[in-house]
């Protein structure tokens, strides 16, 4: 018999400790998973939860051409983002550490992921030709948003009073 330590640490379970980048990709390869919620909106972007667990939720959006969120933060949850069609544009506003404003750019193709922590701040956008599909983790589950905007002096600004919603 062993005896087990006094600072044994029992780990949780897989999926709990699994970066949620690791959890958006699975998620992004396993179609079989989420593909008879996919929807395309002309109307507005698109969103449907694929599942929720105690640690965290998955969500599959679309984007048509044009499509996009608003500047956003996510309620103090990290997560990642994986591209399964198309590719996105991301814009993250930040104030750089020599307390410079910027609003950085990338470009998020298919099998590419972006990993964001709990002060993320950015746009999420289809700036490309042909619809995109991806597929969002968020740890904790059930945060909700805060829209932003962009003070070229200031970076990011939250606009309270008009936040709330839970998207993406
Ligand atoms: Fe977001």
């Amino acid at each position: 018999m062993f005896a087990v330590p006094p600072n044994t640490v029992a780990l949780p379970s897989q999926r709990a400790t699994s970066h949620p980048a690791l959890i958006a990709r699975e998620y992004a390869a396993d179609r079989d998973r989420w593909r008879h919620l996919l929807r395309y909106d002309p109307r507005e972007r698109w969103s449907a939860l694929i599942d929720r667990t105690e640690d965290h939720e998955v969500w599959l959006l679309s984007w048509l051409p044009g499509q996009h969120t608003d500047l956003h933060d996510h309620g103090g949850a990290a997560g990642a983002l994986t591209v399964v069609s198309g590719t996105l544009t991301e814009r993250v506003a930040r104030v750089e550490p020599d307390g410079r404003p910027a609003l950085v750019l990338h470009q998020v193709a298919i099998g590419q992921s972006r990993v964001f922590g709990p002060n993320h701040v950015h746009r999420v956008s289809n700036d490309g030709a042909d619809p995109a599909v991806s597929v969002h983790v968020y740890r904790p589950a059930r945060h909700t948003m805060t829209p932003y905007r962009f003070d070229p002096a200031r970076g990011p600004v939250p606009q309270r009073g008009t936040g709330g919603a839970r998207d993406q």
